[in-house]
């Protein structure tokens, strides 16, 4: 069915709702009539979201129901209270779970970018650890959170990506479950320091001099300050954010280190941010399809990977080549 576009409202997938809980924001039907659409208030957002409801829209396959452009964020922050209850319900096959994980991260690390503050960095880091328990407890999450990518690049799309891949292929190479969580929340977060840079480099078209380059360069040290500033207690978050940039041969920033003082996740962020940089569009360069990244990544940035990990990371794609499988790109 196509769907009427509406400067207003803003469409959200009804399996997303649990019954018995009270959104928070005020939930509308799209009506066609022959006088045209109309949005009808369905139920109340300080209201409980009855069963009966929630069975009615079952009943009449109803899949999408609509809330005001400007409760959005009221509909995330409830996305992120029930995770736990979303993330559990059986009735949601793996895929739904995914979607809903997936826009409600996006969301998050976009407020996170809008506003670094404390508040939001102890949000990605709660919601880093629930991400973990879906994909320690959904054996098809992995498969399903692959298949999604985000086709245009924005630093918190990317930053989602990178930890969707990341976490599963950091999980694929057995880190337990306590290291996977830091893993998760910290590379939600390793690019947190670009917040800290002007719009004006970020988003530069063309190439840049080299004056901003050495700007660009001081994000990781940058992001390590903002955790720091928060008095939350970190330590995969700051390896991470200081650490992503690091090179196997000791050529990277910011402090230049070796492959033996590289630790584990900085490496695995290093190759996970250099694939997902590639493979999708950004304001300077167009996505190259997954199998020409990783070619490239060997051809052109092999000293940068610990070797052993990097063959690793093919191998962790390889029954994901999308020349075997279709992927399903979301557009943000
Ligand atoms: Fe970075």
């Amino acid at each position: 069915m196509e769907l009427e576009k509406s400067p207003d409202y803003f469409p959200i997938d009804s399996s997303s709702l649990r019954a018995d809980t009270k959104i928070g924001c005020d939930l509308y039907l799209l009506v066609k009539g022959s006088a045209g659409s109309r949005y009808i208030l369905y139920c109340r957002g300080d209201a409980v979201f009855e069963n009966s409801k929630s069975e009615m829209l079952l009943e009449k396959n109803i899949s999408r129901l609509f809330i005001k452009k400007d409760d959005q964020q009221k509909y995330y922050e409830y996305l992120e209270t029930n995770f736990q209850n979303i993330i559990s319900d059986t009735r949601l096959s793996s895929d739904e779970k995914t979607k809903i994980v997936h826009s409600a991260a996006t969301n998050l690390v976009k407020d996170l970018f809008n506003d670094p503050r404390s508040g939001s960095i102890e949000r990605t880091k709660t919601f880093a650890y629930n991400m973990v328990d879906f994909v320690l407890k959904d054996s098809h999450a992995a498969h399903s959170l692959l298949k999604i990518a985000v086709h245009e690049y924005y630093t918190y799309t990317h930053s989602v990506n990178v930890a969707s891949v990341g976490t599963l292929f950091a999980k694929s190479i057995g880190l337990e479950e306590d290291d996977l969580k830091g893993f998760c929340s910290g590379i939600l977060l390793h690019d947190i320091g670009k917040t800290r840079i002007s719009t004006d480099i970020l988003n530069k078209k063309g190439k840049l001099t080299k004056e901003e380059i050495e700007i660009m360069k001081k994000h990781p040290e940058l992001g390590a300050e903002i955790l720091n500033e928060t008095g939350i207690e970190f330590k995969e978050e700051l390896i991470i954010t200081l650490q992503h940039h690091e090179n196997d041969d000791g050529s990277g920033y910011p402090n230049g280190l070796n492959t033996g003082e590289i630790h584990l996740s900085g490496k695995i962020a290093r190759i996970i941010d250099v694939y997902d940089a590639l493979t999708t569009k950004r304001s300077y360069a167009d996505a190259v399809r997954p199998f020409a990244a990783i070619v490239e990544m060997n051809k052109k940035m092999l000293h940068c990977f610990d070797k052993e990990l990097f063959k690793e990371f093919i191998q962790f794609l390889g029954p994901y080549d999308p020349r075997k499988e279709q992927r399903t790109y979301i557009y943000a």
